[in-house]
């Protein structure tokens, strides 16, 4: 089958996957691979950037890599790769820098979100974060990146920093990227409140056990006006509820959307049922996941040759790179 063209997406080892990242991300990454040739990278590097992902890098790369692998990302076809395997990107970095704008760096909303959530850590890594990122992009010749909309200046950065690029050094050598906007689950987390994220501690694992799970789902928030169990409760503004239109059956999805609206079932009930049927969902997932968490070579195995089959376009790319910009 011929592909539509090439897919690029990275992300930083956060370790275990959660829901949110499943729903929001991971998923469509899978379904990314039946129409496009797929690179997908997790970038150490600019985990680098916050001192707090540092200590546990390859703990952190390692895990990720498992929910990836058990998710469906197929090795065989789909390079899968950790960023710094590849160093061209870094040499790509410095040669994209010189055409940037040190003002458009700091305008970046991402740029000012981080220097507030860190002060205490500004370092050069933060700023110059869009300009790995888009050396990590064009460094594969990448048509499209899906991206969720906090990611889009990052992409148009990219995309002009190519024009940039390319106009400087009179060159057609480096592609502009598309963004592919992803129809966000934006998934909450059990409290109801905040998007689900590890830092919130409000998320539910996906290599979690089945008890450990259940144990999760009974902690969510449900509607708030519902104190007591006679209370009608209000589904359209309850996060189980949200959660059951995606990993329930239809039917019992009908069945509490009427009957929590007249009390007829209980919170406590509903999340049980919620609890299992998640649970149901994710037992290929947790099968699979351990099989290859039994098997840590095989997942070296898997990266280092995603690592070597990224370098030999990369290297390529950089050959192209360096001959326009005539380095001599
Ligand atoms: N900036 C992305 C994030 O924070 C991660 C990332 C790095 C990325 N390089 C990328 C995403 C290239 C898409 C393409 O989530």
């Amino acid at each position: 089958m011929t592909k539509k063209g090439r897919v690029f997406s990275g992300a930083r080892p956060t370790g275990r996957q959660h829901l949110g990242n499943y729903l929001g991300a991971i998923q469509n990454y899978a379904e990314l691979q039946n129409e496009y040739d797929c690179v997908y990278c997790i970038v150490d590097v600019h985990a680098l950037t916050t001192v707090e992902t540092t200590q546990e890098l390859r703990q952190n790369t390692f895990e990720m890599a498992l929910d990836w692998l058990a998710a469906g990302i197929r090795p065989e076809e789909t390079i899968m790769f950790v960023q710094s395997h590849v160093p061209e990107v870094m040499e790509l970095h410095a040669y994209l820098s010189m055409v940037t704008p040190l003002g458009k760096l700091t305008d970046l909303p991402t740029f000012k979100e981080k220097i507030r959530h860190q002060p205490e850590n500004v370092n050069y890594g933060l700023l110059g974060y869009p300009v790995l990122m888009t050396a990590d992009i064009v460094l594969y010749k990448t048509d499209v990146v899906p991206v969720g909309i906090d990611q889009v200046p990052h992409i148009e950065f990219a995309r002009e920093t190519v024009r940039s690029f390319n106009y400087r050094f009179q060159t057609q050598a480096l592609i502009e990227p598309q963004a592919k906007h992803t129809e966000i689950k934006k998934v909450l987390g059990i409290d109801g409140k905040e998007k689900m994220s590890k830092s919130l501690n409000n998320h539910i694992e996906l290599a979690a056990s089945p008890a450990e799970t259940t144990k999760r789902v009974r902690e969510m928030v449900t509607d708030p006006a519902r104190v007591k169990r006679t209370d009608p409760g209000n589904p359209d503004i309850c996060n189980v509820f949200t959660m059951h239109k995606i990993f329930s059956p239809q039917d019992e999805v009908d069945m509490i959307n009427v009957e929590c609206r007249r009390a007829g079932i209980g919170c406590v009930d509903c999340k049980m049922r919620l609890a299992n049927n998640l649970n149901k969902h994710l037992e290929p997932f947790r099968a699979k996941r351990a099989e290859f968490e039994s098997k840590p070579d095989d997942v070296q195995a898997i990266l280092d040759d995603g690592g070597k089959r990224a370098r030999a376009v990369a290297q390529e790319v950089m050959a192209e790179v360096r001959e326009a910009m005539k380095l001599p």
